[in-house]
């Protein structure tokens, strides 16, 4: 085997090519959770600001078309799940296996470019919610990304005493993705320093599948409806006092449960109108 010189190594190094999408970004890093998820990270346009809990567009170029050859952007709605003060984006995404987008997304590598919209909007904010003293995030699925930003948001943990966390999937392995993120917080340098050793006993988790085998079993509207939920975590059901609450799910899980919650008295909020909850779909349909 020939010894390669610095000047080969140099020359191998490839040449930064201009960006070749429109609103360009560079994936950093992927990690693959089950056949149907996966996360990334990519660069952050340095003016892009954005506040915890909201959404972009990304996407990649579409196939040409067969008659004109031309090519379009592909663009979905995705939840940022990094927090806002983080240098990078993070994201949280399914994989739908004919899925126009995700059926290519899936395959992104380090180093590709992927395009981003820099204009966020979103209701699971801070600023919708009034202030209270526990914090509710209702998630199933991939609807656990706005969550996994505002998990990170310092002032989570400025603005509440208590912030419960249920998330609930079909399979167990869809649970990771919010496991790894939760058990992370324990050695967040940031927010320790920011708000203080400790923070993250503040949080309660309750992670549920439907499925499949785990620990707790359940749709998360059924065990609060028993009450069980309430059993388990060791506290009292909701109450607009002193409980504000943020819904990330499919369709038919956010409106039931805003029904739920609206039993209990509260009422949902906004960006002009901030009130007790809030509520973002997951996905369309
Ligand atoms: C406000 C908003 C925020 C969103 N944030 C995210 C996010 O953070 N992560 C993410 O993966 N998706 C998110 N989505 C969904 C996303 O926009 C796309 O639908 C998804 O990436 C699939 O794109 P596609 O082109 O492959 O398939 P599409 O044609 O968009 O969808 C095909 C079908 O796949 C199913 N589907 C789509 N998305 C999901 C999902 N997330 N979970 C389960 N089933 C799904 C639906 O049945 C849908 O009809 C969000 C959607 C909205 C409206
Ligand atoms: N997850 C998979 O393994 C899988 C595999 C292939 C295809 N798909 C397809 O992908 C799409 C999305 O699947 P998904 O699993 O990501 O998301 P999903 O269908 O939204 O289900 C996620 C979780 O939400 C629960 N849920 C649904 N409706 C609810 C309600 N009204 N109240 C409380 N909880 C509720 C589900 O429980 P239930 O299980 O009780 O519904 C499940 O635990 C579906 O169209 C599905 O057919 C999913």
């Amino acid at each position: 085997m020939t010894e390669q010189s610095p000047v080969t190594q140099a020359q191998a190094q490839p040449v930064k090519a201009a960006p070749a999408l429109p609103d360009a970004q560079t994936v950093t890093q992927v990690k693959h959770y089950t056949d149907r998820l996966f996360s990334f990270r990519c660069t952050r346009p340095a003016s892009m600001r954005f506040r915890s809990g909201e959404f972009v567009m990304i996407g990649l170029m579409g196939d040409p078309d067969p008659k004109t050859g031309k090519v379009k952007p592909l663009l979905r709605a995705y939840s940022i799940a990094s927090p806002s003060w983080d240098e990078e984006l993070e994201f949280y995404s399914i994989k739908v296996q004919d899925g126009p987008l995700t059926s290519k997304l899936q395959h992104i590598q380090p180093g590709d470019e992927l395009i981003l919209r820099p204009k966020p909007v979103g209701t699971l904010v801070h600023d919708a919610l009034l202030p209270g003293k526990r914090l509710w995030f209702f998630a199933t699925g991939t609807g656990f990304a706005p969550f996994a930003s505002l998990l990170r948001e310092p002032q989570t943990y400025e603005d509440y005493d208590e912030i419960v966390i249920t998330h609930t999937c079909r399979e167990a392995g869809e649970l990771t993705y919010g496991a790894e993120l939760i058990e992370s917080l324990k050695d967040d340098e940031l927010l320790g320093e920011v708000i203080g050793e400790g923070f993250w006993k503040k949080i309660r988790y309750y992670p549920t599948t439907t499925r499949e085998e785990s620990p707790k079993m359940g749709r998360i509207t059924d065990l609060m409806r028993t009450g069980e939920a309430f059993t388990d975590l060791e506290c009292t059901p909701l109450n607009p006092e002193t409980d504000r609450a943020m819904i990330c799910g499919n369709l038919a899980f956010n409106l039931e449960l805003k029904e739920m919650l609206e039993a209990y008295g509260l009422e949902e909020g906004a960006n002009s109108k901030p009130a007790h909850y809030v509520v973002e779909k997951a996905f369309l349909d």
